[in-house]
């Protein structure tokens, strides 16, 4: 065991006990589960571990005045809450007495151990600061929001962090239908509340996917995108970027205020372009436009989308004119992506061994520096550690 680190888990299935063990066996000792929240609090007051894992699905009342009574006796302990999100009081309860995070119920070991090692950080003073990932095109339809969303949906999958999928056309929004879900809080609303704005209150707002990333979206419905200007862009993007560890932003194809100024606050662009004369030129011109601007050179990706092996303009046709080399090669799959929007859903929940999902995977593991874990692992881990417990 790396650290000398202790927790207890209170009121949870046999199902949920496994998985935090196991996912927690190299750096976390589980010295106690325990069934029912008085006795949970006891073992607290007499034995201080340092953290506690509970079950908030059931009973949510109890367990949140049990969890508030834990930390005022013992405010250094990290709360990890088991709940499914669908009432965001229990969310803005649960921050506010202090816990540390949530877990959604689907969790696996991979998800705790990530979302325990999140929580070490923040609590050793690091402060989190996004990597924010900027999707563009400045043609339409080469798959900006595709990419955005499975590349959303990935990231989280590698790292379990705090995952936010931005949606920047402000006008009409299709990340909605594309995934098939009505947020209430959308980009209007933040800007409006920027000033009252503080975690408990954003993450029990926020639109929070099954697949386990954030959402900011705008409705899809023609809205006034100008009542939000270039700076409302900068200072809510800057804000998000506190409370999240990767953003991953939808943008509109153009080059208005409100693009430019989310450019200084992307770490990464990623241009999409096709296997075609009129979309490598489109890219030519970005990318002169981003070097007149003064965009950071290492900061700039390009993704080739759709790509056909059998198409006669070839990646070394492309890279030529272009003058530089292709980040990423992403092949083209209309099935499966439109079998995914019919269904409202990513490519990983439809499609998770297909080409094109693993290459989007790969993309993310890419971009964030994280191998994914394989799910082989955990699996022996868990097989293992059922084994001892015997
Ligand atoms: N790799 C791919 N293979 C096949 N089809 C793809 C691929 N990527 C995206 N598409 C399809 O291309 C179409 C346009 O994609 P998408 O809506 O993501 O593009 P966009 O750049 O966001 O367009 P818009 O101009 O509407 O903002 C969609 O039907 C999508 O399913
Ligand atoms: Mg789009």
């Amino acid at each position: 065991m790396e650290q000398n680190l202790t927790g207890i888990i209170v009121n949870t299935s046999k199902n949920f006990q496994n998985k935090i063990i196991t996912g927690l066996i190299s750096f976390v000792e589980i010295v106690k589960t325990i069934e029912t929240l008085s006795d949970g609090y006891q073992y607290l007051r007499n034995h201080k571990p340092g953290m506690v894992f509970m079950d908030v699905t059931t009973n949510a009342k109890d367990c949140m005045k049990i969890v508030g009574l834990m930390l005022k006796k013992e405010p250094d302990t990290m709360v990890f809450l088991i709940d499914d999100g669908k009432d965001p009081d229990i969310i803005l309860e649960g921050f506010r007495t202090g816990a540390t995070d949530f877990l959604i119920p689907g969790f696996t070991g991979a998800d705790v151990a990530a979302c325990v090692k999140n929580g070490l950080k923040r609590s050793s003073g690091m402060v989190q600061k996004a990597e924010v990932f900027t999707v563009f095109s400045l043609k339409g339809g080469l798959g900006v929001t595709t990419l955005a969303i499975n590349l959303a949906d990935h990231i989280y999958d590698i790292t379990k962090g705090k995952i936010l999928l931005l949606d920047l056309n402000l006008f009409m929004g299709d990340i909605t239908s594309y995934l098939d879900i009505v947020p209430s809080f959308t980009p209007y609303d933040l800007v409006g509340d920027m000033d009252r704005m503080d975690k408990q209150l954003l993450f029990s707002s926020l639109f929070r996917h099954d697949c386990g990333f954030f959402v900011l979206t705008t409705p899809e419905e023609i809205n006034d995108s100008d009542s939000i200007s270039g700076q409302d862009i900068f200072d809510m993007i800057s804000l998000l970027k506190g409370y999240f560890d990767y953003i991953v932003v939808d943008s509109p194809h153009d080059f208005s205020e409100r693009t430019l100024k989310l450019l200084p606050c992307t770490d990464r662009l990623l241009v999409m372009v096709q296997q075609s004369i009129p979309s490598a030129k489109s890219v030519q011109k970005v990318i002169e436009f981003l070097n007149e601007i003064d965009f950071k050179p290492d900061g700039l990706n390009i993704v080739l989308n759709r790509h056909l092996k059998k198409n006669e303009f070839k990646i070394v046709d492309l890279e030529r004119i272009l003058s530089g080399q292709i980040s990423f090669v992403l092949e083209n799959d209309y099935p499966l992506f439109i079998q995914a929007a019919n269904k409202g859903a990513t490519l990983n929940s439809v499609a998770k061994n297909s080409r094109i999902n693993q290459q989007i995977n790969q993309m993310a593991a890419g971009l964030t520096g994280i191998k994914p874990v394989p799910e082989k692992k955990w699996k022996n881990l868990l097989f293992k550690k059922k084994n001892e417990i015997k």
